[in-house]
């Protein structure tokens, strides 16, 4: 028993921030965040939208992709780093608005590995026979979290949502899933404030992302690198087998450091960083969704999916859609 994508959807807030908008906030150009990072531009949440509202908007757009309505949803699981509220948790704000009641609805907190944390999760009831439809959603208002007057960080996040609904089947789907995770670099990238520690000073500042990039860089390259080594491994696969990449978007060179160490050329990596920055849980969701409905990814199409981010928390899954 496998589970299988039956449906994928996202969806991005209509606000978009280009480079040159970012040009008249900080010291950038867009020339260095073009090299630098891949990105041209970002969406941002309105401000009466929320992390949420975002998934809703995706997760709707799975559920028809995959034939059913909400009621058939049997199991929730969103993958965020940016929940609307300390509680009722970002699954059951979306189970409620969609109509469903009743089943297991919750969120994962992997930063930016949070959408490979949840299909892993949710991968496990579906082949156990607990779950029929699990809506697995990643979706981040990171805008949230930026500190607009820090040039470092606030060039390159976005936000927005992607879904996907699993289902059991006897054919390959979800083939195997590899998490991992190591606090020993937390220093590297966090966002100092939280609900239980609340340092003192001017929280918008304290809310935001903190990030080393350069170190963070160096080893979000040699982590990707070894999971997807690892997740050939495991399956005894040639990287020839894989049809494509569907990488966390986080920066374009460390996608095209993954992919080199792949053996991948870069027509096989599905690239959405240009478009829409760092979504952090949503990026891999998002990616795999426009690469679905432009055609690139076919039924059968065997794909790789690996994410990084904070905590360190990384991880990779072996699809065959
Ligand atoms: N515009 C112009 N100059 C800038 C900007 C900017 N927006 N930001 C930094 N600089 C300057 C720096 O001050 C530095 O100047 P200096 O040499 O005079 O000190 C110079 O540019 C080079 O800075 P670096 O940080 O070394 O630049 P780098 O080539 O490493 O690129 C980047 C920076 C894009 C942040 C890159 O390091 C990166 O992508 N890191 C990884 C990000 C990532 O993967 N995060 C994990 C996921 S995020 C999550 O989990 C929420």
């Amino acid at each position: 028993m496998y589970s299988r994508i039956a449906g994928t959807g996202h969806y991005v807030p209509e606000r978009i921030l280009t480079n040159a908008e970012l040009e008249k906030i900080v010291d950038t150009t867009d020339e260095w965040i073009r090299s630098r990072s891949g990105i041209e531009q970002r969406h941002i949440a309105a401000d009466d939208q929320t992390t949420a509202s975002l998934a809703i908007e995706a997760a709707k757009r799975a559920i028809e992709a995959a034939g059913i309505t909400p009621g058939d949803i049997d199991f929730l699981v969103v993958g965020t780093t940016t929940p609307d509220l300390v509680f009722p948790n970002v699954g059951t704000i979306v189970q409620e608005a969609l109509g469903i009641h009743g089943c297991a609805a919750f969120s994962v907190e992997a930063a930016c590995s949070g959408f490979i944390y949840a299909l892993s999760i949710a991968d496990k009831f579906v082949t156990s026979g607990e779950s029929k439809n699990a809506l697995v959603i990643g979706a981040e208002t990171l805008s949230r979290i930026t500190d607009w007057t820090d040039r470092s960080t606030c060039v390159l996040f976005g936000d927005g949502a992607g879904a996907v609904v699993l289902q059991p089947s006897t054919e390959q789907g979800i083939i195997s899933t590899h998490l991992h995770a190591d606090g020993q670099y937390k220093d590297l990238l966090y966002a100092p404030a939280g609900v239980s520690k609340r340092p003192q000073g001017d929280l918008n500042k304290e809310f935001a992302i903190h990030m080393q990039g350069n170190e963070v860089f160096k080893l979000a390259v040699k982590t990707l690198g070894a999971v997807v080594k690892e997740t050939l491994e495991a399956n005894s696969l040639d990287h020839e087998a894989l049809d494509w990449l569907v990488p966390h978007q986080a920066n374009k060179r460390i996608i095209e450091a993954t992919a080199k160490r792949l053996g991948m050329p870069m027509e096989k990596v599905i690239l959405t960083v240009a478009k829409y920055g760092n979504t952090s849980a949503a990026s891999v969701p998002m990616a795999l969704d426009v690469a679905v409905r432009d055609g690139r990814i076919k039924r059968g199409d065997l794909l790789l999916a690996e994410a990084f981010g904070g905590g360190f928390t990384w991880g990779s899954a072996l699809i065959r859609f």
